[in-house]
């Protein structure tokens, strides 16, 4: 991702550098050992025992959760590797059309419409809708830098802008497994949604003036495509990021609080599209609030390509990593979510009854329903603080205003800022864990966040009181990823992707510094011993995120995501490596199997 400079939460809340005393306490018994912290949580939850499954360390779990495969050593090479007991090819990398011909365009001379008719670049969150054969994919394409996209720092012409905007977005395709592997195949289902695309609004912030311009144009596009979410329905979800870095300013402009509060500046990350395309200019009056129209998650119905994605203002407007979707106490659809900037929050969206009735009652459940956002006591529980109007701490705010403006709402209301919340999953025993990944300007070292500064980041773990819907939780740590070693020592930094499978293993995706240097990897890890294992390695410059399984969870797809950074002296992925005079590398997805045909991750 594109780490901002600065973190842009100014508000007093309190950080986890402020828990108290009786937090410390508590960590120094569990620091030790991540295991010890693990069974001490579970054994200490209620609720999880409430849920009438069996706890995670009981008898017959632990064979069903095994991690069998042999743990590969960190790799720094222009090609993955991935453990012995599996193999891997790879699937979709960037340019390859979406005829389903497995034909790609050329670098030299791509064009915009080529762009947009193939699939993008910058692979990351993404979910599979199918058999174990056969079905769509939909991936996020969260960003790709102008030297990559176009071999430029800036853009000389609007086409390169469009170039650019039509990377980013997301991908529909369907593949299939086939005699020599998995391929993508033709489908009047296949296709792109861009910067550019036509997009609606939907929920309570839809009709707000905060979402409309003078220039009256029609919302369009969704930008830096995070990580992701998948509904009971069957709907794909995907998450607006750091959607601040594509405005700019042609002329003097001043950010407001609210454009200051979520990272907008003058130059954004450099790419340059508001010097052609107004609607990125933050100078230009006409286009005023365009940039509230990012920043939410987005709903896409893989099966119906004539619906145009919807953004959920329900779930309000943050710099979304992603949107893990769970069924709580009385069907009532859940989504947590993390706002990945250092001192940022974790937020839950809870419909307002069952989604089922909902939805047969016409009413989308994520339309319909309250958000909160968290604040980590001292004594191992937590509050999810309300984000309405009925809020005394947000009176006389609209229900508008604390959507759209959503970081700014819980400033107000004292929720806890975060070291950076990216991925969410719900595994066994209805545990959520998040992945918190470092946060290089903590200055103060305490229970719940003992490294300041935290280059290498943690994974913090909660247990709602009542399902996935109250407002009170317990939460621990499960990892400190400078703790976690193997006979080669530390074994992972800055985890991102996690996503744990129904046997309760967690897989954790990192992007960032690794282990002298190495490149980033996935890992499984046992969620009751705390033990890890590496399965995967990436590819030198590159990040391992998303993933994806087939219902028997013997085809695994991962992702390879801006290899090499962009330059082909570092590595020529998905291409053997050749050196500078290679092919530009390109992201793509790597399809993970065992060679005896077991579970991922066994
Ligand atoms: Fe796009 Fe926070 O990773
Ligand atoms: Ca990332
Ligand atoms: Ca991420």
């Amino acid at each position: 991702m594109h780490d901002t400079d600065s973190p842009s939460n100014p508000s007093s809340n309190r950080s986890f550098e402020e828990v108290v005393d009786a937090r410390i306490s508590r960590r120094s018994l569990l620091v030790g050992g991540a295991a010890a912290a693990a069974l001490t949580f579970v054994s200490g939850t209620s609720v999880a025992g409430a849920a009438g499954k069996p706890a995670a360390g009981a008898p017959g779990q632990a064979a069903k959760r095994a991690i069998g495969f042999t743990s590969i050593p960190l790799d720094d090479g222009p090609m993955p590797t991935v453990a012995p007991e599996y193999r891997m090819q790879t699937l979709i990398p960037w340019r390859e059309k979406l005829d389903g011909s497995g034909e790609s365009y050329d670098y030299e001379g791509f064009t915009a419409e080529q762009q947009a008719q193939s699939i993008g670049i910058g692979h990351d969150g993404m979910w599979y809708f199918g058999d174990d054969r056969r079905g769509l994919l939909c991936i996020n394409h969260e960003y790709g830098t102008n030297p990559h996209v176009f071999g430029a720092t800036l853009p000389t012409s609007l086409e390169q802008v469009r170039l650019s905007q039509a990377a980013h977005g997301i991908s529909v395709v369907m593949i299939e497994n086939t005699p020599d592997g998995w391929r993508a195949a033709p489908s009047p289902k296949n296709r792109r949604v861009h910067g550019n695309s036509p997009v609606t609004f939907s929920g309570p912030a839809a009709g707000s003036a905060l979402l409309q311009t003078a220039a009256g144009n029609a919302p369009a596009g969704t930008l830096n495509n995070c990580a992701n979410g998948y509904t009971p329905w069957g709907t794909y979800l995907t998450c607006e990021e750091n959607f601040n870095g594509y405005f700019g300013a042609k002329t003097a402009w001043t950010p407001t609080p609210e454009q200051a509060r979520y990272g907008f500046s003058a130059n954004g990350f450099g790419y340059g599209w508001h010097t052609f395309d107004d609607r990125f200019d933050l100078s230009n009056a006409a286009y005023r609030n365009e940039e509230n129209r990012f920043g939410w998650v987005v709903e896409v119905d893989p099966d119906r390509p004539g619906d145009l994605p919807v953004k959920r203002t329900a779930l309000g407007r943050i710099k979304h990593e992603g949107a893990t979707v769970v069924e709580g106490r009385g069907g009532r659809a859940v989504v947590y979510m993390g706002d990945d900037e250092r001192f940022d929050y974790i937020y839950k969206f809870v419909s307002r009854s069952s989604w089922r009735s909902m939805r047969a009652r016409g009413v989308h459940p994520l339309d319909d329903g309250t958000l909160y956002v968290a604040r980590f006591d001292d004594d191992g529980t937590g509050e999810w603080l309300e984000l309405t109007p009925a809020n005394p701490k947000l009176a006389g705010r609209s229900l508008e205003w604390i959507l759209v403006y959503a970081r700014l709402a819980a400033d107000l209301v004292g929720a806890t800022k975060m070291d950076r919340p990216e991925w969410i999953t719900v595994g066994a025993n209805e545990e959520v864990f998040c992945t918190l990944t470092n946060n290089t300007r903590r200055t103060t070292p305490d229970a719940a966040n003992p490294l300041a500064p935290n280059p290498d980041g943690h994974i913090i773990r909660w247990v709602d009181a009542d399902r996935h819907t109250g407002t009170r939780f317990e939460w621990d740590i499960f990892a400190i990823s400078r703790d976690v070693e193997d006979g080669d020592g530390q074994m992972f930094g800055s985890p991102d992707g996690i996503w744990a499978d129904p046997d309760g293993r967690v897989f954790v995706q990192t992007d960032g510094a690794q282990p002298g240097g190495k490149n980033d990897q996935m890992l499984v890890a046992d969620p009751v011993t705390a033990e890890f294992k590496r399965l995967f390695t990436g590819v030198a410059g590159s990040e391992v995120t998303g993933v994806a399984v087939t219902p028997d969870r013997r085809t695994m797809f991962v992702n390879i995501q801006h290899p090499g950074d962009g330059s082909s002296s570092v590595s020529n992925f998905p291409e053997p490596f050749t050196g500078a005079g290679g092919p530009v590398p390109r992201d793509a997805t790597v399809v993970l199997s065992r060679v005896d045909g077991g579970v991922v991750g066994s």
